[in-house]
């Protein structure tokens, strides 16, 4: 092998340098670094002068595919220098590369670490190639391993077992596997426990594991869905949901009682496959300190980052206050600055290592992915949104809204009709009632509850107008979590009310206004040290951000002119002009819509502030009809301010009966919305009228809640029409 430098190798384990379980090579004979060699000759690549860094959070020896996991970093390095990038579809080209690499014996395992989640695969012999289908992981299943101190060599485990199997065990162990790669394609998690057991590798591995069957029954006990020793072993790989401290504790506390020596880690599944990172500042190459960062605690790192994407550990993002500069850790929860305001998270330059059009390459290849992560609307820009290793999604999926062209131009008649109604031409009408729970807010409720589980809260609460509620119930549900949930009494509309309650929230009705609750709720949160989940929460906007992306994805990387939404406690505005304004930062679209943001003139303290310019703010008492923003006092008042200054916005006001009529014209071509969403819409057709907005030009209206969240206000909204024809 012909090479013009000799790299630095520089090899660590989040195991660190415990001589126990980590007994990896530092030096050329490590594995990496051979691959990374062998396949840039193979490729006529010369070796370049280059530091390499690899960091490994599998322990090695123990069954879980270390060895693969080496190679596929060593082949992925080797093409991203040779200055060969894959798109996930084509890496599955590289499998008969890898497993050649690998010396042949374990395609399924570097398939894996190649592909990310389960893979199977098999040689095809008819076109001499292995073939590899990738099936999606159910989002929340975690891993929850027991590594023993002692390993067990993969050759003589192999000798432990027989040389022939009994007919039955065959038909035993093959009907198992169909039951395992079924059960997790749909998703059933009671039929991948049942299908967790073997009859080929346990029985003979447990001669020299003895306590190996009273570990597996000490995780089944504590809530783990199934058990097993992880491929040759020694380590044990038990598979939860929502009992993922229950199932680590309960193994550590039975380990320790059987005497045996081991680490419980809990582990994030991959869903991507590998991923090769470039540092090329001088930092990097000099400054790095000799160890690795630490592995979040229980937790392998591994980025949520597309190859070359740049990624960011928890230690560099921060919370950071716009109004007065401060800077908080991460994990700090009280969302409020010592100034008063909210706290933001600071991406400082993530996504930037990457250009606009590799983004938008990424992000148009995962709309053909089933995995759900890609499916959701929100996670499917993960890179940009959360680059936090070791969150596991909370997801439904959410997003993925319809956008309904509504233009005069569009349409002659049908949806066209409300094109008709506001006097434009190009209109479409982004409906966010589509979402899992009828609202938008699950956008950034599924960041915001995931963030909650990787903090390790028990419970979350929210105050809300009704919809942060529903969603926020929901999540808490489906994570496992505690939902406490403040409502102003009596202003709750009525599919609202029934979610919460049906989704088993704790309900506190508030004698007073959604501002009163608000208050009561961020105070509780303090005492008791219960994780908020309102949009001064700084994930949920960041979740929230999303819109942007997926409206301007679904533009094909266009941008319209307007962006017209209904504001309440203003922390949509701001996520949708944050989010606007990161794309067009990052380059995925090369100029801005302008946002109208758009408060019932009973509940209209933004567009007061608006109208002296910007120069006072004063809270009001609210009342309107449209309960979802019957809001005086606005949590994210400074951030949209900021949003609609960059954007060259405006803020416009709306009557009560403006919103009934627009909510008429809405239901009645068959879309429908809640009242405070018709505001968009009622904004909309009041600019038009006034010659804010021209006709011709193209405008977004977003609906924000579903029809049915408020069903009393359908016969207000039809008496309305009707006195308008009469
Ligand atoms: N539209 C609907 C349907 C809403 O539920 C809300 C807010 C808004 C618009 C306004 O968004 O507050 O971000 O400016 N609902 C919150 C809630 C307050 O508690 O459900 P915003």
């Amino acid at each position: 092998m012909a090479h013009d430098c000799e790299p630095l190798v520089e090899i660590s384990s989040v195991w660190g340098n415990d001589p126990a379980i980590n007994a990896l090579p530092a030096d050329h004979s490590n594995l990496f670094y051979q691959t990374l060699t062998r396949r840039l000759a193979h490729l006529a690549v010369p070796v370049p002068a280059l530091k390499v860094r690899a960091s490994i959070g599998i322990p090695p020896g123990r069954g879980l595919g270390s060895s693969a996991t080496a190679v596929i970093g060593g082949l992925l390095a080797a093409e991203a220098i040779a200055g060969r990038t894959h798109s996930e579809k084509q890496r599955a080209g590289l499998v008969d590369a890898a497993v050649a690499l690998e010396h042949g014996s374990h395609s399924d395992n570097v398939a894996a670490a190649l592909l990310g989640g389960l893979v199977a695969t098999a040689w095809d012999e008819r076109n001499s190639t292995w073939y590899a289908v990738r099936v999606p992981l159910p989002a929340n299943l975690c891993a929850v391993l027991f590594v023993p101190v002692f390993s067990m060599d993969t050759i003589a485990g192999r000798e432990l077992l027989p040389e022939q199997y009994t007919k039955a065990d065959a038909v035993h162990n093959l009907g198992h596997l169909a039951l395992l790669l079924a059960a997790l394609a749909v998703g059933d998690l009671k039929g991948v426990g049942a299908a967790m057991n073997d009859r080929f590798h346990e029985p003979y591995r447990a001669r020299i594991f003895p306590q190996l069957p009273d570990l597996l029954a000490a995780a089944r006990s504590a809530g783990a869905h199934g058990a097993c020793l992880s491929g040759s072993g020694s380590a044990i790989l038990a598979l939860t949901t929502e009992h993922t401290r229950e199932v680590a504790s309960e193994l550590a506390r039975v380990a320790q009682s059987l005497n045996v020596d081991g680490r419980v880690v809990i582990a994030e599944l991959d869903h991507c496959g590998a991923t090769v990172e470039f540092d090329t500042s001088p930092d990097a190459l000099h400054h790095r300190g000799e160890n690795p960062a630490p592995a979040e605690e229980g937790l392998y790192s591994r980025p949520l980052a597309p190859p070359n994407a740049g990624s960011t550990s928890s230690e560099e993002i921060v919370l950071h206050c716009t109004a007065c500069a401060r800077h908080f850790p991460l994990k700090r929860t009280d969302y409020r600055c010592i100034c008063g305001q909210p706290l933001d998270v600071a991406l400082g330059n993530v996504g930037t290592a990457v250009d606009g059009h590799a983004w938008r390459q990424l992000f148009d290849e995962r709309l053909s992915s089933l995995q759900t992560i890609d499916r959701s609307g929100v996670w499917r820009f993960r890179e940009l949104l959360l680059p936090l290793p070791g969150v596991a999604p909370i997801t439904r999926p959410e997003g993925q809204t319809n956008l309904y062209p509504a233009g005069r131009a569009q349409h002659s008649n049908g949806h066209g009709r409300i094109g008709e109604f506001t006097g434009l031409d190009y209109l479409w009408l982004k409906h966010e009632g589509e979402n899992p729970t009828g609202s938008f807010k699950d956008r950034g409720m599924t960041i915001g509850v995931s963030i909650a589980r990787w903090l390790g809260a028990s419970a979350v609460a929210c105050a809300s107008t009704g919809n942060t509620s529903a969603s926020m119930a929901a999540y808490a549900a489906q994570a496992g979590l505690r939902a406490i949930v403040f409502l102003p009494q009596g202003k709750v509309a009525a599919g609202k009310l029934s979610q919460a309650i049906a989704y088993n929230a704790e309900i506190r009705q508030v004698a007073g206004d959604f501002d009163r609750a608000m208050a009561d709720v961020e105070r509780m949160c303090l005492d008791e040290g219960i994780y908020l989940l309102n949009s001064l929460n700084p994930f949920r906007i960041l979740g929230q951000q999303s819109l942007a992306f997926e409206l301007l994805q679904q533009f094909a990387w266009d941008v319209p002119d307007w962006i017209v939404l209904p504001a309440g406690n203003l922390g949509n505005t701001s996520a949708l002009g944050m989010g606007l304004l990161r794309a067009h930062r990052l380059g995925l679209v090369d100029r801005l819509p302008r946002i109208v943001s758009v408060q019932a003139a009973g509940a209209n303290p933004f567009y007061q502030s608006y109208q002296s310019g910007f120069t006072a703010f004063h809270p009001v008492k609210a009342h309107t009809i449209a309960t979802a923003i019957n809001i005086g006092d606005p949590v994210s008042y400074m951030r949209a301010k900021s949003v609609i200054q960059a954007t060259n916005g405006l803020v416009a006001q709306v009557a009560d009966a403006e919103i009934l009529e627009a909510k008429a014209a809405v239901d009645r071509v068959g879309i429908g919305c809640e009242p405070a969403s018709a505001a968009s819409v009622a904004g909309v057709k009041q600019l038009v009228s006034r010659g804010v907005i021209q006709p011709t030009e193209g405008v977004v209206a977003v609906l924000t809640g579903n029809l049915l969240k408020d069903p009393d206000a359908i016969m207000l909204a039809h008496q309305a029409i009707r006195q308008t024809i009469t």
